[in-house]
């Protein structure tokens, strides 16, 4: 097993944990996994305290954020740290202006196109790394970002139907992941690169993302062609991962016949556990709440039957008939509360 290679980083572990929004994935997960020689991840979305959101969303957010920045690297000062900043975030300018000023090492950055990211971080030094599901998402950045700022990636996540979180698949692909396995989009996004790899003289490792809850499924992914992996459900369930104890039990218990598909108020698809809330809004049900800071720039909030903030803040605090599971299909394989590190072990064997 190499190390992963994002520019000149060198990642011991060629393991990207996966940020997880509404405080799943905060400093204590990312400097575990940073400490066992992984990229740590913090996801910048909900981080803040909602009684502060409510008067000023913007400083709330921006204060968090660098709280968590700050205690991760004091928790891990030799590791790698990234911030997974969504393209959605109705303040993804001021989210990525932090991360220069804070000096992280990279940036995840997906649902959505991340058109702009090479402007705002201009000469930072910060790895870019956008996350994409086809060869015609890969395109787009690829070109608007030499057109713009004669720039291509770092590296980038290769995300297939079976991940958790928002995904750029349609409901039919996410139901019948067989219509679109992750070797036909990683085929699409290295025939996209090749070119622009050539003409930059650079080389941009691709991480894959799906359904990796093991060393062998670190292992297939790498024989699959990519050079790391990024992990996400896995470690909802882990010590360090941000949610109450209550929803991490629901997560182990799960199995993947508890999965169904949700629409998002973003309008995309999004895996969840079947808890009460969401057979409410399998009956169409309608969930009333106020928006007072609007976090996603696209959400349809006026038509929303649910908002996702407040459902996701539920299952942070343990409120299981409340809360919004999130989830990816390898759940079923995820059956105990480990030590993020622990998940390392097998690996340290292989390098
Ligand atoms: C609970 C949960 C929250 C997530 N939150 C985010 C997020 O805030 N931003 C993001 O870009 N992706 C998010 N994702 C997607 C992950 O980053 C990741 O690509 C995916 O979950 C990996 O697949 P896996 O869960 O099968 O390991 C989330 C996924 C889950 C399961």
């Amino acid at each position: 097993m190499l190390p992963l290679k994002i520019g000149d980083l060198e990642v011991p572990m060629p393991v990207v944990q996966a940020g997880m929004g509404v405080q799943v994935a905060k400093a204590d997960l990312a400097a575990a996994v940073a400490r066992a020689g992984g990229v740590g991840c913090i996801s910048s979305v909900g981080l803040g305290s909602i009684e502060a959101s409510m008067t000023d969303y913007l400083a709330d957010s921006r204060e968090h954020l660098i709280d968590e920045i700050r205690k991760a690297r004091a928790l891990a000062p030799n590791g790698i740290l990234g911030v997974n900043v969504m393209v959605a975030l109705s303040n993804y300018d001021d989210v990525i202006n932090v991360c220069v000023e804070e000096k992280v090492d990279v940036i995840i950055s997906g649902a959505g196109l991340p058109i702009s990211l090479p402007g705002l971080t201009k000469n930072s030094g910060i790895k870019l790394i956008p996350v994409v599901s086809s060869g015609r998402a890969m395109k787009v950045i690829l070109k608007s970002w030499h057109r713009r700022y004669q720039v291509i990636p770092d590296a980038v996540v290769v995300e297939g139907p079976l991940c958790g979180g928002h995904m750029a698949f349609t409901e039919d692909e996410v139901l019948h992941p067989e219509m679109s396995p992750i070797q036909n989009i990683l085929h699409d996004v290295k025939a996209e690169l090749a070119p622009f790899e050539a003409e930059y003289g650079k080389k941009v490792s691709l991480i894959g993302a799906e359904n990796i809850t093991s060393a062998d499924d670190v292992l297939a992914k790498l024989d699959m062609g990519f050079n790391g992996v990024h992990v996400g459900t896995k470690f909802i369930c882990t010590e360090e991962s941000g949610i109450d104890i209550k929803s991490k039990e629901i997560y182990v218990k799960a199995k993947n016949e508890d999965i169904v598909v949700l629409h998002s108020p973003l309008g995309l698809p999004v895996k969840v556990l079947r808890t009460p809330l969401v057979v409410k809004l399998l009956n169409n049900e309608k969930i009333p709440f106020g928006c007072p800071f609007r976090c996603l720039r696209a959400c349809e909030a006026t038509e929303a039957k649910f908002c996702i903030a407040d459902a996701l803040l539920n299952t942070l605090y343990g409120d299981t008939d409340g809360g919004l599971f999130m989830v990816g299909s390898g759940i079923g394989k995820v059956n105990n509360i480990i030590p993020a590190e622990e998940f390392f072990e097998p690996l340290k064997k292989l390098i």
